[in-house]
């Protein structure tokens, strides 16, 4: 049985102060989500002070995710952050290859499954995204793009790997537009994730979490959710309200 997981993804927002209240929201609501995992991911600079507001509050039912790092361990990176230091910080988990990241950034398939690797051997366990531009879907690329991607951490790190793992699929067009992929929709392509992982190893298959992401809000959660393939959730906008972040953990529940 898949613990289903909801994910904050904060993005590059809030400050000290929304930190303080956001969080706490998100504890004053914890304890009725009983059979779900939580995890948010504030920007860098932020997860400190998240961490010491759950630890203050005793909420260690809360986990603390980052939203990337960099390959190297320490050194001349200006401006980087690395794995032990995001575990330094209180981290258990780490988003890897957002799309933002990806279509932003320049990170490539090989970067993402290099910081796969990197994650999982400094002690965090990796939100690995994938998904499809609105293009690739109308040109029916949807499972090719997914696949390639997979295949890029799978060929890095090995099938085994992913059972430390979380993947979030998350369609590009989804992402901030308010349109949700359909429940059948984000099903499909779920379950050719899980049975193109099933060809390497069931069990592995059986056991990975896979995550929808794009749109999901309180009121879609459920149906989404719902499906035999969808684990949980990688939430954007709606995990920056305690209330709304709070309704997808129970509709997760
Ligand atoms: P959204 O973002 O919920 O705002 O669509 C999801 C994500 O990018 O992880």
């Amino acid at each position: 049985m898949r613990q289903p997981l909801v994910a904050g993804n904060w993005k590059m927002n809030g400050d000290n102060a929304s930190t303080e209240s956001l969080v706490n929201g998100i504890i004053s609501g914890r304890d009725d989500v009983t059979n779900a995992e939580v995890l948010i991911c504030p920007p860098y600079i932020l997860i400190p002070r998240a961490a010491s507001v759950l630890e203050r509050r005793g909420a260690a039912n809360i986990a603390i995710g980052a939203q990337d790092l960099d390959i190297n361990a320490n050194g001349a990176y200006t401006g980087q952050i690395s794995a032990s230091m995001l575990k330094d910080a209180g981290c258990s988990y780490v988003i890897i290859g957002h799309s933002e990241r990806r279509s932003i950034y320049g990170e490539s398939d090989a970067d993402v499954a290099e910081k796969f690797k990197v994650a999982q051997a400094g002690g965090l366990i990796p939100v690995v995204c994938v998904g499809e531009t609105l293009a690739e879907r109308e040109a029916n690329e949807t499972e090719s793009v997914v696949a390639r991607q997979l295949d890029a951490v799978i060929d890095a790190a090995g099938v085994e790997a992913l059972a430390d793992s979380v993947i979030a699929y998350e369609p590009v067009w989804a992402i901030g537009t308010g349109m949700t992929a359909t429940p059948e929709q984000a099903q499909d392509v779920h379950a050719f994730i899980r049975n193109r992982i099933a060809g390497l190893n069931a069990d592995v298959a059986a056991g990975v979490r896979i995550l929808y992401g794009g749109s999901m809000k309180p009121d879609n959660a459920e149906s989404l959710i719902g499906m035999a393939d969808i684990d949980g959730g990688l939430i954007g906008g709606a995990s920056l309200d305690a209330e709304s972040f709070l309704g997808i953990c129970k509709a997760a529940n």
